[in-house]
């Protein structure tokens, strides 16, 4: 069975005598340790979709199983608890506290989770999950020290810490430049490879070539979807380096 199971989903949103259609019946399954991309034009339902998916919201009509659940049921309580044991989140905009060194903001999540954990273990787990992102030697710098590829790091860091099934991100790499989009890429395809499966939205399809599945959504509807083999972001990220290093020599030579 796939670990998401979309049946005719729809989803309608209300405001007075108006309504906006956004979602208009998405089927669809993504099998455990994929990493798909989602794309479409601004307005199509890529976000409304995440939302359902990260049971942030609920679909209007329609199924929705995740790892065997049939969560499109769940009340808001069960939805936090499937949530915070399940999935993992990352924005755009990083989302981090200010003035909150990156290993707090990293030990957050678990502060509200049901497992009970001590303050060592909670440490523990939020410095592991750093080092993950490589940011072990940043524990206690707070965002406004950090750049912005390490602020994404970090929420990237915070998104692992519960040890979730799913890792949803929403244009995780829409603020940050392109060497810094790739290093971001590069770490989804390490997580991918340890197991975690990625759904990622991304308006960029250069990004979109470093997944394995591309899924287009045309005015909330899915307008194709496609398996391709996706590009070694590694390799892409030494590519650039080296290129960085061949301009230096030359501008140093000249
Ligand atoms: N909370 C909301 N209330 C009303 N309309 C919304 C809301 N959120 C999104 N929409 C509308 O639903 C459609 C899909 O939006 P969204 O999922 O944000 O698209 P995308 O992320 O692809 O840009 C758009 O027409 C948008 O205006
Ligand atoms: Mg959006």
């Amino acid at each position: 069975m796939s670990l998401v199971q979309l049946k005719h989903i729809t989803r309608v949103y209300k405001s007075g005598s108006l309504a906006v259609e956004a979602l208009r019946g998405i089927d669809l399954e993504i099998s455990e340790g994929n990493f798909v991309s989602i794309m479409g034009a601004s307005g199509s339902g890529k976000s409304t979709l995440m939302n359902i998916l990260g049971c942030l919201d609920k679909p209007t009509s329609g199924n929705y199983n995740l790892a065997g659940e049939d969560v499109s049921t769940f009340d808001k309580n069960r939805l936090a608890k499937i949530r915070n044991r399940m999935l993992g989140f990352v924005f755009q905009s990083f989302h981090l506290l200010p003035r909150t060194s990156a290993l707090e903001n990293v030990e957050l999540p678990l502060l509200y989770n049901d497992d009970n954990l001590s303050w060592k273990e909670i440490h523990k787990r939020a410095r592991e999950a750093l080092e993950i992102v490589s940011l072990g030697d940043r524990t206690d710098h707070n965002p406004n020290e950090l750049s912005g590829g390490q602020q994404q790091r970090v929420a990237i860091a915070r998104a692992l810490v519960s040890k979730p099934k799913i890792l949803l991100a929403d244009e995780p790499t829409g603020n940050l430049d392109s060497r810094t989009t790739l290093e971001i890429v590069e770490l989804f395809q390490r997580l991918n490879q340890d197991g975690l499966t990625i759904i990622m939205v991304t308006h960029e399809p250069e990004i979109a070539r470093f997944s394995n599945r591309i899924i287009t959504l045309r005015d909330g509807l899915m307008s194709s979807d496609k398996s391709i083999e996706p590009l070694n972001a590694r390799q892409a990220l030494k590519n650039w380096k080296d290129q960085e290093k061949i301009q230096l020599e030359s501008e140093v030579l000249s």
